[in-house]
């Protein structure tokens, strides 16, 4: 067996036969207690109790306007946000949640026809595969508006192939909203082969830097952090070997476009119509970037590309195009942030 298995085969039992729910977990690395928004707490409102249960994710990755979606959820899980994203896609979206793990997939089956019966349809379908080898799931290239995934791509022991399926299976100009654990170094060999610090998304818990490489190498050269929160272990022995690293849950939105590798000047500015129904009065794009409805705010070449070329193109004015370049683009920085646990910025833009 390969170390590729080995490490499989230890995620596959932590999932389905170590955790059976998230009072189980070690850490609060998973299920990380950010509030989701209004419309997606009201929609978890309705899922099954056993599912939410069974939740394991770091974050809120369901990006806003998702009506008629098709949407991947890699690692699904028992399949809490699948079944959010049902409510939020309706009858004519669909949601595909993958998964590699028997148990977790039994208890998201178990419930689709109790979520069906109370949505008034069925649009969600699991099945079980590898994010590093979408096909084992049978997903078809450029078949997916948006991927979402919570709390997964840490665990994978090779996410050069993880993040290469994903824009594969992406369709041009589509997005990927995820959110996961990210550590502030590299994550050296006796913490990333702990089985206990692995489970719990620390162990494999990407470094910023390389993530940001990784992605450019799959075609991917502008991601945008959207929110990002310290992640307290709150267990003395596992902190004790962790010791300096610091963790944080963040939340990812990337997209499948032809970007530049720096935010460039064209002169260009956005405009938001503030017609996307979550977000009447200003969408973030990202933890620096807001555009107020009706406000022309200039934007790099990138923004632009990012607000016009996927599906938030009907909710935007871009004024100018690309014929004339003025250098170099200050994208600013995310706030400071003044909460307790939340971090120092990353800038990534
Ligand atoms: C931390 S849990 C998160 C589950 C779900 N996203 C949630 O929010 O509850 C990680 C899930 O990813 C699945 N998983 C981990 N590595 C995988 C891989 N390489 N391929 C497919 N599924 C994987 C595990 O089986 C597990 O269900």
């Amino acid at each position: 067996m390969t170390q590729h298995q080995r490490s499989l085969e230890s995620i596959q039992r932590y999932y389905g036969e170590v955790l059976q729910s998230s009072d189980d977990l070690q850490t609060s690395a998973c299920c990380i207690g950010a509030t989701p928004p209004r419309h997606v707490a009201d929609a978890l409102g309705h899922v099954h109790d056993e599912v939410k249960a069974r939740f394991y994710g770091c974050g809120s990755p369901i990006p806003p306007t998702m009506k008629d979606v098709h949407v991947l959820d890699l690692g699904c899980g028992a399949g809490r946000d699948c079944y959010v994203l049902s409510q939020l896609v309706g009858a004519n979206g669909s949601v595909i949640g993958v998964d590699m793990t028997k148990e977790q997939l039994a208890v998201a089956r178990k419930h689709r026809d109790y979520h069906a019966k109370k949505f008034g349809f069925a649009n969600v379908e699991f099945r079980e595969g590898f994010i590093e080898d979408l096909r084992t799931a049978r997903i078809s290239d450029e078949s997916a508006d948006v991927v979402i995934s919570n709390c997964v791509l840490n665990l994978s022991p090779d996410k050069t192939s993880a993040f290469g399926e994903i824009f594969r299976a992406l369709k041009k100009g589509g997005e990927l909203y995820f959110s996961d654990v990210f550590a502030d170094r590299r994550i050296p060999p006796d913490v990333a082969i702990d089985p206990v610090l692995r489970g719990e998304c620390l162990g494999g818990a990407l470094y910023w830097e390389d993530f940001r490489r990784l992605i450019a190498a799959v075609g991917c050269r502008d991601v945008r952090t959207v929110e990002r929160r310290r992640v307290a272990i709150n267990n003395p022995d596992l902190e004790h070997k962790t010791g300096l690293i610091e963790f944080y849950s963040v939340t990812i939105r990337a997209f499948k476009l032809d970007l530049e590798d720096r935010c460039e000047d064209y002169g260009q500015a956005a405009v938001y119509n503030g017609t996307i129904p979550e977000a009447p009065n200003a969408f973030d794009l990202d933890d620096h970037h807001r555009f107020v409805a009706h406000k022309a705010v200039p934007v790099c070449g990138n923004t632009a590309d990012m607000l016009s070329l996927s599906r938030y193109a009907p909710h935007f004015e871009i004024i100018g195009d690309k014929s004339i370049h003025f250098g170099l683009f200050d994208c600013g920085s995310p706030p400071t942030p003044t909460v307790g646990n939340a971090a120092a910025p990353i800038k990534c833009c």
